[in-house]
């Protein structure tokens, strides 16, 4: 039977990329979305992948969307937690509202998600999860104390997570991609995304496809020995 992956905020930028990857590599895919019924639309057909709404930050919307996944396919066997949003601004301007907003999107969302999933998948003794967190989790970045504090998270959670889990036959791991070139990228004003791409070594905006290939990996089983680990893809803007 082919294996099941559901990924959040799978149906745009670097999420989207790896639900097509994971599909053609054979697994079948449930893409989560929050918001956007049009681009999901066009994802799912173009796709051909199953997409379904509901907002990951919200404990019991989460719960009650994985059990109907349950009474549909057998096992969750692959979870990428990739839903992330940015709301920047220096801590000096950063209202309560921008705060809770990120928290919750990025890291609650991977605490209700992860949890509604985890128990069936040590009874399966098998499962694969990856957390797509950012180089700036890893090295900090002006106006984005709220990401980068979740996104530093997110690596502590796969870690323990890890640990938790190995007995299981449930690997954990965590990517860390740099500036990828997606529509969360290009909302940074003109001026300062130059700047940032002057500091990158290779020069460029990674692209969407060098992130899910590799998810593709990780979650194969060749990864299988890969637990705990945390991947920078980053184009050297950060050596960790
Ligand atoms: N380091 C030091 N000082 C900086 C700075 C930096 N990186 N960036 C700005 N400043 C300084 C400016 O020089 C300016 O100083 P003066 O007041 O002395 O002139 C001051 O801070 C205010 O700068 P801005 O005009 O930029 O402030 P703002 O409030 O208009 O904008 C901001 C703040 C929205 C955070 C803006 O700086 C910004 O967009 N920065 C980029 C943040 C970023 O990289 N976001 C990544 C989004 S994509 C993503 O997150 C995906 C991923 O995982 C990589």
């Amino acid at each position: 039977m082919t294996k099941i992956a559901l990924v959040t905020g799978g149906t745009r930028g670097i999420g989207a990329s790896i639900s097509s990857n994971l599909k053609d590599s054979g697994y079948t895919v449930i893409a989560n979305y929050a918001s956007n019924d049009e681009s999901a639309e066009n994802f799912s057909k173009e796709n051909n992948i199953e997409v379904m709404k509901w907002d990951v930050s919200n404990y019991e919307q989460t719960k009650s969307c994985i059990s109907e996944i349950y009474n549909k396919y057998s096992s969750i066997d692959i979870l990428i937690n990739n839903a992330g949003i940015t709301q920047d601004a220096p801590l000096h301007k950063m209202t309560v509202e921008k705060w809770n907003k990120v928290i919750s999107v990025n890291l609650n969302s991977v605490f209700n998600v992860t949890s509604s999933v985890i128990n069936k998948m040590r009874e399966n003794g098998f499962g694969r999860i990856i957390n797509i967190s950012s180089v700036n989790g890893q090295k900090g970045q002006f106006g984005q104390t709220n990401y980068a504090a979740t996104k530093s998270a997110l690596i502590g959670f796969t870690k323990s997570l890890a640990l938790e889990s190995a007995s299981k036959g449930i690997t954990s791991n965590v990517i860390c991609p740099g500036y990828i070139n997606t529509e969360m990228v290009a909302a940074i004003r003109e001026d300062i995304l130059k700047s940032i791409i002057d500091t990158i070594p290779s020069k460029r905006l990674g692209e969407a496809n060098e992130i899910a290939e590799m998810v593709s990996y990780l979650v194969s089983e060749k990864a299988s020995y890969i637990n705990g680990a945390t991947f920078s893809v980053n184009g050297g803007l950060w050596m960790d």
